[in-house]
């Protein structure tokens, strides 16, 4: 039985910030921001959007592009790292706002950037289960990623939310079975109950993350090891390898180990070899670079990142990618991290639309006083700006309860 992704939706709020005015603002030069983390613009959500919002507005973005009827759905899973409270799950308020039946599995899930990975095998695996029966499931991966103003995780903030269609008839990415992970306490990052914005410790962040990759694929990589040839690596036989992005310079890194622990483990390299650093950058243009594109312009959307990058790859060049296998990595701090594999199939590039393009094209910039006052105002829920592009918005707090309505229904 085949199991994967249908097909995918994106959601991006339609503020963003250019990277070399906030570099500007903040008296740093703008190739550090442009070169040095590979970001160009980063996404700014709007004061009447929260997570339930962007999530919600995904996931009708999804049903109406897949035409599927809310009621099919049998397993809605919401991944984020900005829940809304403590106890009462994004989904559910999701669940309602899509029109979803009663017979259905709800639930939230958390693990960092990790989170939208699990809610990808738990859908994966829910289908299979169910044998012959039909069963689809719908997963939202959504996030606001915010770090204190100054700081230097700031020009890694973005938001944004990726809807995937998980079931029997995978139109966009067929899931190979097998994966590798890698788990452990870490403190790289993390946001205490009472705080808005991430507490980072960003450089060693990023050693955990590598560190990761190389626990994750190199339990993969010994599970495909009996297919491949004497001295093959792995990645031959990838046509892209897509990595949880937080900022592009991170998929930079993440590339260059990826590629010297294949080819150790494939006996091709020795410590002092330096054919390593031209083979890496070579394959890093040809398979990874394609898909960093719109993290480039988006910038971390936690949970969403790496799903982003797979939607805008296949919207921009799916129908090459048909028949090819693609590599997948997923990060979450604290730590839990995932490589895994998926095939493209044929005909994909008609589910391949999924909005990517059109939202980035119909984005509206602010400058730097007017990133701050949104950033400011918070979640204050209210009435949309003339030009919302969202299918929901957060009315506020009513009751000690959180209201939302369609763009249109507020004023009446
Ligand atoms: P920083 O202070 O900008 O670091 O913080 P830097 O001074 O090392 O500079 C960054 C790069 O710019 C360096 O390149 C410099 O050389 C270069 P590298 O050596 O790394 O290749 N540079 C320049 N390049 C060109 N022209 C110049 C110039 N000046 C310097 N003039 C840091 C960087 C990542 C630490 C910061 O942005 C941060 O804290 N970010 C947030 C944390 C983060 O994203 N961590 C990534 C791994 S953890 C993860 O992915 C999980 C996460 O998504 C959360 C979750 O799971 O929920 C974050």
């Amino acid at each position: 039985m085949s199991v994967g992704i249908e097909r995918l939706a994106v959601y991006v709020p339609q503020y963003a910030l250019r990277l070399t005015d906030l570099a500007a603002a903040r008296g740093v030069p703008p190739e550090k921001l442009t070169t040095g983390l590979g970001v160009r613009e980063m996404t700014i959500p709007a004061p009447c959007e929260d997570v339930v919002t962007l999530a919600a507005t995904a996931g009708a973005r999804l049903l109406r592009a897949a035409d599927v009827d809310p009621d099919e759905i049998g397993m809605l899973l919401v991944a984020t790292e900005t829940g809304v409270d403590h106890s009462k799950p994004v989904s559910i308020f999701v669940h309602d706002l899509l029109g979803i039946g009663s017979r259905c599995r709800v639930y939230e899930l958390k693990h960092a950037c990790y989170a939208g990975t699990a809610a990808l095998m738990t859908a994966a695996d829910w289908v299979r289960a169910g044998g012959g029966r039909p069963r689809r499931a719908l997963i939202i991966a959504a996030d606001i990623a915010r770090y204190q103003v100054g700081s230097a995780g700031e020009p890694t903030q973005g938001a944004g939310a990726v809807a995937m269609l998980v079931g029997a008839a995978p139109r966009a990415l067929v899931l190979e079975e097998q994966s590798g992970t890698h788990a452990g306490n870490v403190h790289d990052f993390w946001r205490p109950l009472d705080r808005r914005e991430a507490i980072v410790d960003g450089k060693y962040s990023v050693e955990c993350y590598l560190e990761a990759l190389a626990g994750a694929f190199g339990t993969y990589r010994a599970l495909e090891r009996p297919v491949l040839a004497a001295g093959e690596a792995l990645a031959d036989r990838l046509a892209r390898l897509l990595y949880h992005t937080p900022f592009p310079k991170m998929a930079v890194k993440a590339h260059r180990r990826l590629v010297e622990l294949d080819w150790r483990a494939a006996g091709r390299w020795r410590d002092g070899d330096t054919t390593l650093e031209d083979a890496a950058a070579t394959s890093y243009r040809e398979l990874a670079a394609p898909g960093l594109e719109a993290v480039a312009r988006v910038g971390n959307t936690y949970t969403a990142s790496l799903y982003l990058c797979l939607a805008a790859l296949l919207e921009a060049e799916g129908r090459a990618l048909a028949g090819r296998r693609l590599g997948l990595f997923s990060y979450g701090s604290g730590c839990c991290a995932e490589f895994f594999t998926g095939a493209v199939p044929r005909g994909v590039e008609t589910v391949a639309d999924a909005g990517v393009a059109a939202l980035l094209a119909g984005r509206r910039f602010v400058d730097v006083d007017g990133y701050e006052r949104l950033v400011r105002a918070g979640e204050t829920g209210g009435e949309p700006p003339a030009d919302f592009t969202g299918a929901f918005v957060f009315a506020g707090v009513r009751n000690q309860r959180r209201v939302y309505a369609r763009p249109g229904a507020l004023a009446a």
